[in-house]
């Protein structure tokens, strides 16, 4: 993809190995109807700044609220719109422009263009490229809060994200219908910075296995009851996933979740505690790195009924004992290892972060807040990190972004030491 390529050419006897000049990478920016249409001119500028070529694709309604020639002149090249356009058929056809870029980036994506896009469908030309291209899909969404927050838009772009479209945003502030909510399009730079990010991922942690333990655990009671927690697993999972894109051989341990196993990743599954613990022990003897991104149940009931337990008094009394602490026990059976916890806070977010860095002897923390509504089965969440002299926080983003970035730190601070 757009890489310089190696030539080995052999002549009398001698290998010359020759580099071939970097070809430029292609874009397609898909513009739709909505006010931040104006920001996809700074967008388009910034790729073409960065040396990319741009190709614009603009529906009939972004038409409404920026010309054309504003992208033409920005990209040098003609911007394309209607699907049935004989001339430009002729040219390069509507299959071969949906080949031709590296990544296609939809911004400002409009809640019409995102339905249309999770529905499959192909009535205009940005719509059937999309359709037609198996190359990375950014959509970044830019609508009225009550639009963003319908749950049509929440479950379209859902289903978008489960087929592996990236989703970039969009933040909330002040919108342009005098609205204050969330809906705002990401800014330029912000988009420019996480679609190169997103492309540009070398393989930098090849030759590394690391374990991800994700989700909740559940302590059973009796042979139909457990005790678990909200965790979805959705955060562990896109960290699986973030080191796989980065090269990691990963294992992933999981408690029960809904979550199909991303691409690449070996995935164990248990239930509790103790039996992640095991899996947990047996993995990292094999691993540089050890992620328990997993929310374990502090307790489990000190004995397990062997059958259903049957309803008596007005009152129960379960007596719980303590698990044994996973990340505490993977640190004394492997001193070596690089250790990342995870910490879920309703107070003192940082104190408490910091505590558990140091008594469970990690080389980071990545805390969060939760309760009333945050991080726990949601779709985004944001991270405050901490490491033995240093910290930084991670903003608001999808759990796949939020992902991306740790495993940046991880890398940094793995390389570091
Ligand atoms: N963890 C673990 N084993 C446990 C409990 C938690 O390995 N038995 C890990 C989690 O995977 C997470 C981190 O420890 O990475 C969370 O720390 P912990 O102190 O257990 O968090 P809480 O359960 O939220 O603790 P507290 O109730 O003290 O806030």
């Amino acid at each position: 993809m757009g890489g310089a390529a190696a030539l080995a050419v052999s002549i009398a006897g001698l290998t010359i190995h020759v580099m071939t000049a970097p070809s430029p990478r292609k874009l397609l920016l898909g513009i739709t109807g909505g006010i931040a249409a104006y920001k996809a001119a700074e967008l388009a500028r910034l790729f073409v700044k960065a040396g990319w070529q741009v190709q614009v694709v603009m529906t009939a309604h972004a038409t409404e609220f920026v010309a054309p020639l504003t992208f033409q002149a920005l990209t040098g090249r003609e911007v394309r719109g209607a699907l049935f356009d004989p001339q430009h058929e002729a040219a390069m056809g509507h299959i071969e422009l949906a080949r031709w870029p590296d990544a296609i980036v939809i911004a400002p994506a409009s809640a019409n263009t995102i339905a249309k896009l999770a529905q499959g469908r192909a009535d205009d030309l940005l719509s059937t490229l999309c359709l037609a291209t198996d190359k990375p899909l950014f959509v970044v969404p830019a609508m009225n809060r009550l639009m963003w927050s319908n749950a049509a838009t929440q479950d379209n772009l859902a289903l978008l994200r489960r087929r592996g479209v990236q989703q970039l945003g969009p933040g909330s502030g002040s919108q342009a219908c005098g609205e204050i909510g969330e809906g705002r399009m990401w800014e330029p730079e912000q988009i420019f910075d996480s679609v190169s990010a997103a492309l540009g991922q070398t393989k930098d942690l090849a030759g590394l296995h690391a374990v991800v333990t994700a989700g909740p655990t559940r302590e059973p009671l009796d042979p139909v009851r457990f005790i678990s927690n909200r965790s979805s697993g959705k955060q562990g999972y896109a960290v699986a996933a973030a080191l796989a894109s980065r090269g990691a051989k990963v294992t992933l341990i999981s408690g029960p979740t809904q979550l199909p196993t991303p691409a690449g990743i070996t995935r164990i599954d248990v239930e509790s505690a103790e039996q992640m613990l095991g899996i947990s022990l047996a993995a990292a003897a094999e691993a540089q790195i050890f992620v328990g991104a997993a929310a374990v149940a502090d307790y489990r009931a000190s004995s397990v009924a062997p059958e259903k337990i049957k309803k008596s008094g007005e009152a129960m009394t379960l007596t719980l004992s303590k698990n044994p602490d996973i990340l505490a026990r993977v640190r004394a059976a492997q001193p070596a290892l690089f250790l990342v916890g995870f910490a879920a806070e309703t107070e003192k977010l940082a104190e408490h972060a910091r505590g558990k860095l140091e008594k469970k002897q990690l080389n980071l923390i990545a805390a969060n807040w939760v309760g009333a509504g945050k991080a726990f089965d949601t779709e985004d969440n944001a991270l405050s990190l901490f490491w033995p002299g240093g910290e930084a926080e991670i903003a608001s983003a999808s759990k796949a972004e939020v992902a991306r970035q740790l495993v940046d730190r991880i890398i940094a601070l793995y390389r570091s030491r």
